[in-house]
């Protein structure tokens, strides 16, 4: 009798590291092929963010040297009086950024592998970033404002970069602070 073979695809939240862990300091690698390993990460990084939960994450913050990125995210409305917009998945692989704004603004970050930190860091106002989708086809994305700066700072991570060496002042949060912050800070 042929066994039955059976596709289980289960998505698992996977720790995510913290400093001054040195695998967070490394440069990642170029994807070379959506093998069902990189599908698994991406997965396991969906479930992985939305439990933390936080705006985005990239592959090394979960132990993967792997140039792959995501963001959750919901975009202001342009008319405040509208419904606000759900939030969008972006999974990211292999991303670029292939222009940028001579514009810049300062605002706080936090990231998932520097808790109870936060920091004021300098980022491009727009960026046009070019990458493989979940599915390997190659898109380009314009972003603004927020969602441009979780990509800058998520791209950051791919390079062993953390907000902390970009920051002009990084402070620690109080504990109250560390319960009552939005999730929209955590990178
Ligand atoms: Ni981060």
């Amino acid at each position: 009798m042929k066994a039955k073979m059976m596709v289980v695809n289960l998505m698992a939240i996977r720790e995510i590291l913290t400093t001054p862990d040195t695998f967070l300091r490394k440069r990642s690698k170029k994807v070379r092929a959506l093998t069902p390993k990189i599908k698994a990460l991406i997965e396991d990084m969906i479930e992985t963010l939305r439990a933390a939960p936080g705006v985005g994450l990239a592959a090394p913050q979960v132990g993967a040297d792997q140039r792959v990125i995501i963001a959750e995210y919901a975009e202001p409305s342009e008319d405040p009086e509208a419904e606000p917009k759900p939030p969008k998945l972006h999974v990211l692989i292999n991303p670029e950024i292939v222009r940028n704004s001579s514009e810049t603004n300062l605002n706080n970050e936090g990231c998932l592998s520097i808790p109870g930190y936060m920091g004021e860091v300098e980022r491009f106002d727009t960026i046009t970033l070019k990458a493989l989708n979940r599915h390997g086809e190659p898109i380009r994305i314009k972003a603004k404002d927020w969602l441009a700066r979780i990509f800058q700072h998520e791209i950051d991570h791919l390079e062993g970069i953390l907000f902390i060496d970009r920051a002009t002042e990084v402070w620690k949060l109080e504990e109250e602070e560390i319960q009552e912050r939005s999730p929209l800070s955590q990178k």
